[in-house]
């Protein structure tokens, strides 16, 4: 990506925030930026509330996510909805998406310069929806949001104006019940941030 091109998609995504969010949809489903579009049937910008507290942050769309443009629709997603239960979050009080808004070829993990492409739109998101908390679900959030710090687990840190705090992804759950409960303490110990 030549550094021009860089730079006129910042004063696009600046006007993009001005125009709103129903904007910044637009632009992802029309976004030709990494190759990654060339295997998308859709565009995963984003579920949940526009004022929320919670910002959910993900790795990439998966197969079920790809065919129906809903985050987390598949396995991980039911694992989510527990997790966002136990933290006793109602409907208005959180949002979801992922690092990038395509589908990677065989669930591989989203390449740098992919997550590069895709970060104005998550900044446009972040912007927009001004949430309290960000949790960045696992490494790729992490690499994603803040490359230049290494967060420990379930340990809250300041970024950018934020809280942000790094839980388990959601699909990590599935097959090892340890976690399971390591992510309720870690749940436990915060729960003051976002009740
Ligand atoms: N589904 C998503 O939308 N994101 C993930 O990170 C995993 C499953």
């Amino acid at each position: 990506m030549k550094k021009n091109n860089c730079r006129d998609f910042e004063e696009r995504i600046k006007m993009m925030v001005e125009a709103g969010y129903t904007t910044v949809g637009r632009e992802i489903i029309k976004c030709t930026r990494c190759p990654l579009h060339k295997n998308a049937i859709r565009r995963v910008i984003g579920k949940g509330s526009c004022n929320p507290k919670v910002f959910f942050m993900g790795e990439a769309p998966g197969k079920s996510e790809n065919e129906t443009g809903i985050p987390f629709y598949g396995r991980a997603g039911k694992e989510l909805d527990k997790m966002v239960e136990y933290m006793g979050l109602s409907e208005e009080d959180w949002f979801v998406t992922n690092t990038v808004k395509c589908r990677p070829p065989e669930n591989r993990n989203p390449r740098v310069n992919e997550i590069e492409c895709c970060k104005p739109f998550l900044a446009a998101q972040i912007t927009l929806l001004n949430p309290k908390i960000i949790i960045l679900l696992g490494n790729t959030a992490e690499k994603a949001y803040c490359p230049e710090r290494k967060l420990d687990w379930g340990i809250p840190v300041e970024h950018e104006g934020r809280t942000i705090l790094k839980l388990y992804h959601p699909a990590a759950l599935i097959y090892t019940s340890s976690r399971k409960e390591i992510q309720r303490a870690f749940i436990d110990k915060n729960r003051n941030l976002w009740s």
